[in-house]
């Protein structure tokens, strides 16, 4: 029995295969235990003699037992060491990094351009009232120009701003000219979808307010930034077009000349006297002061969409905000040589 046993205790190759040698032999129903069943059985000389073999072979197999565990237990850890061993000399693993969105790259580009140029950048709600997003704007409940635009209505009566000009009025009302201010953000239609319309895109809108400000600035302002978006040969071209809350009104393209190309991008003017009303009636709501009335200033209003589309050859809108990894991941790769990461302060409003 004892050759049996040791040779099945040397052979056990896991610790569950060697507690199970273990119990057939030594456990409380064990064949070693069931030979000490059988002295009493015995005369008192048989037993000492039986006994005190049937003692030895138990010893000897518990210290079997014992030595092959350690055995099992030193082969486990060497074999845990092998296995997570790290070869501190390999080559690493490229980690896939995330990238930020195209849109988020125009908008940025585009905030860098006018903070160079000395404009804050301001933020603001998505969910606006009719006073901000039209009323203050020129454009009163009978205003033709209010049906230019479909609107998503709350039920409480609010809106999902149509362009991102209600931050004219809102950045206005609470803060005094001389003001230059740049806006990016969202904005919503309720029209039908298709490769160039989406019911929620972007604008980035501009505001300058002053004394003495005029078209040429206005100029001035977006030649700096077609040069600076498309290179030094980037022209500017205004057509005459209206917009209730600007008078003289202008849409605006700028001449590519990478791809020998005008690009219409949005719309700008002066802003109209009743604006600057509306405003000082909401500030003496506020109890501030009518400040703006007689002051001059333009405001532009472009699609980052737009210039995303061309510059990237995206053919569809809807692509920007599906997010299709297949489509994102595509505009990840030059993100350091184009978008800062430190980026100028913004004002959330
Ligand atoms: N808010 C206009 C739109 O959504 C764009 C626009 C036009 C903004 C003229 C302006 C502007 O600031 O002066 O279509």
């Amino acid at each position: 029995m004892q050759e049996e046993a040791l040779n099945a205790i040397r052979g056990a190759d896991t610790l569950e295969a060697l507690q199970s040698v273990k119990t057939q032999y030594l456990g409380k129903n064990g064949l070693v235990t069931a030979q000490l069943k059988t002295l009493g059985t015995l005369t008192p000389d048989e037993r000492r003699e039986r006994g005190a073999a049937i003692n030895l072979l138990k010893q000897i197999l518990e210290a079997a037992t014992q030595a092959r565990e350690n055995e099992l237990r030193q082969a486990a850890l060497e074999a845990r060491l092998a296995s997570e061993a790290i070869d501190v000399t390999l080559p690493g693993l490229a980690l896939p990094a995330g990238g930020l969105h195209v849109i988020t790259r125009i908008l940025y580009e585009l905030s860098d351009i006018f903070t160079s140029l000395g404009y804050a950048v301001v933020e603001g709600q998505e969910v606006e009232d009719e006073t901000h997003n039209f009323d203050a704007l020129n454009m009163p409940a009978w205003h033709p120009a209010r049906d230019l635009q479909d609107t998503f209505w709350l039920e409480n009566g609010q809106v999902l701003r149509t362009h991102t000009s209600n931050m004219q009025i809102r950045y206005m009302e609470t803060h005094e000219p001389p003001l230059k201010i740049v806006v990016p953000g969202r904005v919503y239609r309720y029209e039908a979808t298709d490769a160039t319309h989406e019911s929620m895109f972007h604008q980035f809108e501009g505001l300058v307010v002053g004394e003495g400000i005029t078209m040429a600035d206005l100029k001035g302002a977006i030649a700096e930034m077609g040069r600076a978006m498309f290179g030094k040969n980037a022209r500017v071209r205004f057509q005459p077009s209206y917009y209730p809350f600007v008078e003289p009104g202008a849409d605006f393209a700028i001449w590519w000349d990478q791809e020998q190309r005008w690009l219409e991008l949005g719309g700008s003017g002066m802003v109209h006297p009743n604006v600057f009303r509306a405003v000082d009636d909401l500030r003496e709501a506020r109890g501030l002061t009518r400040i703006y009335e007689g002051k001059t200033g333009f405001a532009f209003g472009l699609g980052p969409n737009r210039i995303a589309m061309l510059r990237y050859g995206i053919p569809d809108i809807r692509y920007f905000y599906a997010n299709d990894l297949r489509v994102l991941t595509q505009f990840r790769g030059d993100l350091n040589s184009t978008a800062p990461h430190a980026r100028a302060p913004k004002e959330t409003m």
